[in-house]
Formats: C-alpha cells, structure tokens, sequence
C-alpha cells in the first residue's frame, strides 16, 4: 500500500472534486491519500510518498493560480524527485488551442527532474464527459493496481 499526495489545481472546483472522487477510489484500495490544493514548500519531503498532481487548465493552457507555488518550487529550487513516483489527471477542454497544456507542463517539470510517472496521464476533455469525477475513479481503480 503506498501514500499518496494529491496535488490539485483548480479555478473552478471540478479538478477539487475529482481529486476528493480519486482519493474515496485509492482509500478504498488501502491506499492512505492527503488532498493537496494549497502547496507550500516543504510538502514534497516524504520522498516514499507518490504524488498524484491532478489539475484543470485556464487561460490559453495556463495553470490554476493555486498549483502556480508547486511549478515555481519545482523550477526554482530543483527538489529532489529522482526516482519520485508520480501521476497525473489533466482535465481540459479541447474547443481551447492549448488542450490540456496544463498537466503537460507540470508532468515535463516533475520528469525533468527525475520523477518516473506511474501509467498513462487520465486526460479529461469537458467537452466529452458529464461526469469527471467518474471517469477519474475508474482511472483511479486501474492506477491503484500499479502502486
Ligand atoms: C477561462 C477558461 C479558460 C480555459 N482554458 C483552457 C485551455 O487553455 N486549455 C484547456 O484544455 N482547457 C481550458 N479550459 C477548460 C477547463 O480546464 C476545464 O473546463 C476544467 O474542467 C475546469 O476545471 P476546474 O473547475 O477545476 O478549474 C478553460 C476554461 C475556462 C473557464
């Protein structure tokens, strides 16, 4: 069984209720998970921890104000990931041009800096799902199986 931090952006609530939706899946698989949406520096210390970043997209494929302070640790002060497991959920919309660039970016930065992601990033496209918190605990179901 491992732990898991979600790490969450959101502008509008729904990457929240998917991350709270993934974390009653891995909790239910014995997985002990914390919901992450105000990071701060120092939270990325338990380097057995697995670090879910689940994140929406705004602007033109920008990233929600409140997962800003996890990019700019991540590119500022070159935390030691290598080897860190990790995962991502990306939800966007792709009637935007930048579709999901969001979770791109932060998935480039994590693996930049020796992550290994864990599976296939979820990518959840609003345009095509009523029920994003759904889908994710059907990712989350498999994904479990993999930590
Ligand atoms: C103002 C605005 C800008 C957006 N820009 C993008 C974008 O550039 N790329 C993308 O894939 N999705 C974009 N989206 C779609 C959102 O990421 C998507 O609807 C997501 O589910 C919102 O989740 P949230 O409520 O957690 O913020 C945008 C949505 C809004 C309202």
């Amino acid at each position: 069984m491992a732990a898991v931090q979600i790490i969450v952006g959101s502008v509008s609530g729904t990457a929240l209720e998917v991350a709270e939706a993934v974390a009653d899946t891995l909790t239910a698989h014995g997985h002990q998970v914390r919901i992450n949406a105000r990071f701060q520096k120092g939270d990325l210390q338990d380097a057995q921890e697995v670090l879910l970043i689940c994140t929406s997209n705004t602007g033109m494929g920008d990233l929600p104000m409140n997962i800003v302070p996890f990019y700019e640790h991540l590119k500022n002060d070159y935390p030691a990931l290598a080897g860190r497991r990790y995962g991502v959920i990306n939800l966007g919309d792709s009637s935007f041009p930048n579709f999901a660039q969001a979770g791109k970016t932060l998935d480039e930065a994590v693996a930049d800096l020796g992550a290994v992601r864990i599976g296939e990033p979820l990518v959840i496209d609003s345009i095509f799902t009523n029920d994003p918190a759904s889908d994710a605990s059907d990712w989350a179901n498999e994904w479990s199986t993999l930590l």
